[in-house]
């Protein structure tokens, strides 16, 4: 699918060639502008009221007479932020579900569109024509092509277009892999798809095998990956766009192909979804696709440890005690408990390169699905800095979080007489103690923790990963890039030498 910007005068709206046009209508529109044969038909529909009010109110108009489009499609915008934005175009794009719709115009003339309004909606045009057909090749593939978005002027939405194109290869890359049943995700075809994301994309990627994660002492890691039949897999990659030296924003993402629950086994009802265990791992590879695109001044790394978590006879039992790469050791009491096993080792890894920020991703607990539901992720730091900057970073891009605690009393419950610390604490406030295991791995990181166990994925009859959060860290790491001192330092260059 293939976006594209064109200047085009009011006036010539309706000789603009596609299948369908999609207007943006906010809720005082200039009367003037939009040309005669839009005027024709907006001047009615809002005196009758036929075009309600509201974002995402719409008004379908087939056939278009005037127009090259045959169809047409008033749609309610506010004043043209980006929620309401993407509530139009979403509501815009469930008129246009034909197959014959293959080519759509964004009609913008009637509102002063601006680029972050222009990547919501390119992202809304995406997400509601997205199908997997991996598994399932009798889908019926995509059937837009081209989306144009036409405006009076378009120089200053360019950036707003390479974003939405962006983010929308790297939420369709999570969605993807995130999608994948487990055989056809395994750590390995995950690791492959890595490798092979690097060497197209242009970053270093590394691939780590349970000798190599046994060498490192990543006793918690093996400790999950020993149940499965599917060898772990350690993925390393790296995005260089600012020199060598300047210390990186490293990601982890969570990398569990499939939880089972281990010996601690889950019910069988509703299992099947515990495919999408991996979605941090898919949003890190997602960020990275993004990154690639738009090749921001910033160094970034990013980390997956990739295993299955499966009952077996060598599998790790409840009250096993094994040793993590820091050296703390930890009793097992919940095998179901994996993510944050194979995570703690990551962390400790992620401190080799000295970065400025580590954030994880994980599809951590059912608890944060209780919490927040699908609306919010949540972010847990105990840095105020950095949890504004992500929390700022969720808004901007419509893919929010929030803020959740982390005082040390909430650690109360994972001590332990047999190790250092229990990999569970009680029922009470899940996301909270599993966020709480996490921070005894980041001493002297700058550290936060994205939990999107209600946010990667929805279940229901639209069962499927969403993406989510790749917009929100595209976001971050763009705004991180602006806020480095590399980047401080060549705009007063490029300042001065202006004078
Ligand atoms: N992958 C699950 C978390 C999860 C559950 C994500 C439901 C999405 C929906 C994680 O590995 C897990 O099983 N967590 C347990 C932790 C518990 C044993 C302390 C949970 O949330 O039940
Ligand atoms: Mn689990
Ligand atoms: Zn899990």
């Amino acid at each position: 699918m293939n976006f594209e910007l064109k200047a085009l005068a009011a006036k010539q709206i309706a000789d603009l060639n596609a299948d369908a046009l999609i207007v943006l209508v906010p809720d005082a529109p200039d009367g003037s502008a939009g040309g005669s044969e839009l005027q024709a038909l907006l001047k009615p529909a809002l005196a009758d009221g036929q075009l309600e009010e509201g974002a995402g109110k719409t008004l379908m108009c087939y056939p278009a007479p005037g127009f090259k489009a045959r169809r047409l499609v008033l749609v309610r915008c506010n004043e043209g932020k980006p929620v309401a934005v993407r509530k139009a175009v979403a509501g815009a794009m469930s008129q246009l579900r034909h197959p014959g719709v293959r080519r759509v115009g964004l009609v913008t003339h009637l509102l002063n569109l601006n680029p972050a309004s222009l990547a919501g909606a390119i992202s809304a045009i995406a997400e509601a024509t997205y199908v997997f057909t991996t598994t399932k090749p009798t889908a019926k593939a995509r059937h837009l092509q081209r989306c144009t978005v036409v405006a009076d002027k378009v120089d200053h939405l360019r950036q707003g277009l390479q974003l939405g194109r962006a983010r929308v290869a790297g939420i369709e890359l999570a969605r993807e892999w995130a999608n994948r049943p487990a055989n056809h995700a395994t750590p390995g075809m995950l690791a492959d798809a890595a490798r092979k994301l690097g060497r197209a994309a242009g970053f270093k990627t590394q691939v780590l095998g349970p000798r190599e994660v046994e060498n490192l002492g990543m006793g918690a890691f093996l400790a999950v990956a020993r149940g499965s039949a599917q060898p772990l897999r350690f993925i390393v990659m790296e995005y260089q766009g600012a020199s060598k030296g300047d210390a990186p924003v490293v990601l982890v993402g969570k990398g569990i192909t499939f939880d089972t629950g281990g010996i601690s086994i889950k019910p069988a009802a509703g299992m099947d979804e515990m495919k999408f265990d991996m979605g941090g791992a898919a949003s890190v590879l997602g960020t990275f696709a993004a990154l690639a695109e738009l090749r921001p001044r910033l160094n970034v790394v990013g980390l997956v440890p990739a295993c299955e978590n499966m009952p077996d006879g060598h599998a790790i039992k409840p009250g096993d005690v094994v040793t993590s790469m820091s050296g703390q050791t930890i009793e097992i009491l919940n095998t179901d408990a994996e993510g944050r096993l194979i995570l703690c080792d990551a962390l400790t890894y992620a401190a080799r390169y000295k970065p400025r920020t580590v954030i994880d991703i994980a599809t951590l607990t059912g608890a944060c699905v209780i919490a927040l539901g699908g609306v919010r992720s949540g972010l847990f730091s105990a840095d105020d800095e950095l949890a504004a900057h992500l929390q700022a970073a969720g808004e901007s891009a419509l893919d929010p979080c929030w803020r959740m605690p982390l005082d040390d009393d909430y650690a109360e419950g994972l001590k332990s007489n047999f190790a250092d610390m229990g990999n569970v604490a009680g029922r009470e406030a899940g996301s909270v103690t599993a966020a709480k295991f996490l921070q005894k791995f980041t001493k002297g990181l700058r550290w936060a923790h994205l939990d999107i166990a209600g946010t990667a994925w929805k279940s229901g009859a639209a069962k499927g990963a969403t993406g989510r959060p790749v917009a929100l860290l595209l976001e971050y790491l763009l705004a991180e890039a602006e806020r480095t001192p590399a980047a401080g330092a060549s705009r007063a260059k490029r300042a001065a030498t202006r004078k």
